[in-house]
């Protein structure tokens, strides 16, 4: 069977799965939102709608990677550029001590209350050292998450890869760099857990050092500091090279434009509907902006920042908490403000329909599969 419903359609669609069903039965079919449906009638369906947003939209601004392609490039071109808190990655093999050494910043202790003591999703927040802002991002450390590893190292300026005195280079260690090489993103290596008996960061480092991670001393250029995320010592210290890192960088933006940002982490809340964790990379992004995220659309409804509080503008480099989206958006999705919401709502729609596309492509692959299946 395909598996794709009413209820299916409806969420790709932006349409209530009634309205999909009420549809269908103008088309002359009979079902319920839960029934099952075969390819000729999600192609006919994709038709109607596709032809719709056709109608409605040019194909060149429903390519939001493009758009978001203008904005990045319009900001990096223009003149009032101003300077930009880096964002940093922390990276590193489970129970290294990343979760615990941002606590450690924060003043938080979002370790302790994590399920099993283990990550699960990328956190974002923002640590302020003397005047300056450093954005951060946790990221899961358990195999299981090799994706949002990835994704962390394609939205950060600097990665923080903490290894543990006293455990060494594993194998997320190891992917962590891979991860970071791959985005060309330059590593900061924090030799953590110095307070327990047995750390030994000269092992560490020499077992680093294989994958061309090599310290000044050893005439590298990769910056190594040892620290207790428990303790707190030399955690001062690694901010400041981290600072350093960021000047040596020099990382800016364009506030005063159309924001462009990317999703984090969006879920669906029962009480505030779709909700998306977005860092935004260009422009200022103002409460009542119209937007296109990944395949859907809204407005900025809500905006927290990392401190639950909410907030009316964001700019480059702040990680924030938005709700007003039509649908959940995906990891990694781009945002791009539009100039008005009819815009931005015809240019969602449009991409939900090439998505059904899409899927009703793959549904066709499942059929070809399922035949030689059974052949
Ligand atoms: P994942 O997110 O699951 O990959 O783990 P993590 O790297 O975030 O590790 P987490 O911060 O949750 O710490 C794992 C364990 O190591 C906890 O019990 C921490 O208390 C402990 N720990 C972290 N840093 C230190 C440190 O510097 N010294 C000591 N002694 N223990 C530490
Ligand atoms: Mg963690």
């Amino acid at each position: 069977e395909v598996g794709m419903n009413a209820q299916d359609l409806g969420k790709i669609l932006h349409r209530e799965p009634a309205e999909i069903v009420k549809k269908l039965f103008m088309l002359g079919i009979m079902t319920n939102q839960n029934q099952s449906l075969d390819k000729d009638t999600i192609e006919l369906l994709a038709a109607e709608y596709n032809i719709e947003a056709q109608e409605k939209v040019h194909e060149d601004i429903s390519d939001i990677d493009k758009v978001y392609e203008k904005l990045a490039k319009q900001a990096k071109e223009a003149k009032h550029q101003v300077k930009r808190p880096p964002v940093v990655t922390i990276m590193g093999h489970v129970d290294h001590g990343k979760t615990t050494l941002l606590d450690r910043l924060r003043h938080t202790n979002v370790s302790e209350h994590e399920a099993g003591g283990i990550t699960q999703k990328i956190g974002a927040y923002q640590v302020r050292v003397d005047d300056r802002l450093i954005t951060f991002l946790d990221t899961p450390g358990h195999a299981a998450f090799s994706n949002m590893r990835a994704r962390g190292a394609e939205i950060t300026d600097i990665v923080v890869l903490v290894v543990a005195a006293d455990d060494g280079v594993m194998p997320q260690t190891i992917e962590a760099i891979d991860h970071a090489k791959s985005a060309k993103v330059p590593i900061i290596v924090a030799i953590n857990k110095m307070d327990v008996p047995g750390a030994n960061p000269q092992h560490v480092t020499e077992q680093l050092m294989k994958y061309n991670l090599i310290p000044e001393d050893y005439g590298g250029d990769t910056i190594y500091v040892n620290i207790s995320a428990k303790t707190g010592e030399n955690v001062d210290e690694l901010l400041q090279m981290i600072l350093l890192q960021a000047d040596v960088l020099e990382l800016k933006a364009n506030p005063k434009q159309k924001a462009i940002g990317t999703v984090v982490e969006a879920r669906l809340s029962r009480g505030r509907g779709p909700v998306a964790d977005i860092l935004v990379e260009e422009g200022t992004l103002h409460v009542g902006d119209p937007i296109v995220v990944g395949n859907t659309f809204g407005r900025v409804r809500v905006m927290t920042n990392d401190h639950g509080k909410q907030v009316k503008k964001a700019t480059p480099s702040m990680p924030i908490e938005i709700t007003g989206l039509n649908d959940v958006p995906e990891s990694a999705d781009k945002l791009v403000v539009f100039d008005d919401e009819k815009t931005a709502r015809s240019v969602g729609e449009a991409r939900a329909s090439q998505a059904l596309q899409k899927a009703r492509e793959n549904v066709q692959h499942v059929t070809l599969d399922n035949l030689f299946d059974t052949m």
